[in-house]
């Protein structure tokens, strides 16, 4: 084989592995406001160390006004360059009719796909309890970036809006880096 051909191979071959091994993904902050306290407020909002290699996020949301039907969330992708811009994605959608469609939008779904296994939203609307997303892992989002939708290195944030009957409810934003 031609010498520089093989470089780039082992090159490869090399990235390939270290990709296969080390977690790319780090949290770096989870910020998490009600904006609106007689609806709705946050219980914990965390990013936990339990040690090197278990890190996780978590949060819960009470809700005071059950049963809630209608829901309309925000979800922008941003990436830092002079402050967070948005990157590739910015999408509203109404999360009652997406839960129950069998025909999802495959970018609603890969961001759902972050919370509905680890997560007691993911049933049919109404809600009527709170709502938690529980210990999303390192190991589970790194899964997500990485394998499923491969994204260049970077400083990244995902702001989400939680809209109850058109009012905007909640502010949630998760940031990230990607090494
Ligand atoms: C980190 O904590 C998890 C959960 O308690 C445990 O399963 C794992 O073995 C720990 N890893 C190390 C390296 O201590
Ligand atoms: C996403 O798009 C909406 C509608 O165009 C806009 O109002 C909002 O500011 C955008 N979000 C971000 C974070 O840029
Ligand atoms: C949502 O929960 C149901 C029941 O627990 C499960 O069968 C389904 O796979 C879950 N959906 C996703 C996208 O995880
Ligand atoms: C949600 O509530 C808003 C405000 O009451 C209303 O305008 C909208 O039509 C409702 N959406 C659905 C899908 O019921």
């Amino acid at each position: 084989m031609h010498c520089k051909y093989s470089i780039l191979l082992g090159v490869a071959l090399m990235t390939y592995h270290i990709l296969q091994i080390t977690a790319r993904v780090e949290f770096t902050n989870l910020k998490c406001v009600s904006l609106d306290k007689t609806f709705s407020d946050f219980e914990y909002c965390q990013i936990k160390a339990v040690n090197r290699s278990y890190k996780y996020f978590e949060l819960k949301i009470q809700l005071f006004k059950v049963p809630v039907s209608n829901v309309t969330v925000n979800v922008a992708l941003m990436k830092r360059l002079n402050g967070y811009k948005p990157f590739l994605y910015n999408v509203t959608f109404d999360a009652c009719k997406f839960i129950k469609s069998t025909n999802k939008n495959p970018v609603i779904n890969y961001f759902y796909g972050f919370l509905s296994k680890h997560s007691n939203i993911n049933h049919t609307c109404p809600f009527n309890n709170d709502l938690l997303v529980d210990k999303v892992s390192i190991e589970f989002v790194n899964y997500q970036v990485v394998k499923v939708l491969p994204f260049p290195e970077g400083d990244y944030a995902v702001f989400t809006n939680w809209y109850a009957y058109d009012i905007n409810r909640a502010d949630v934003r998760l940031y990230l880096t990607l090494a």
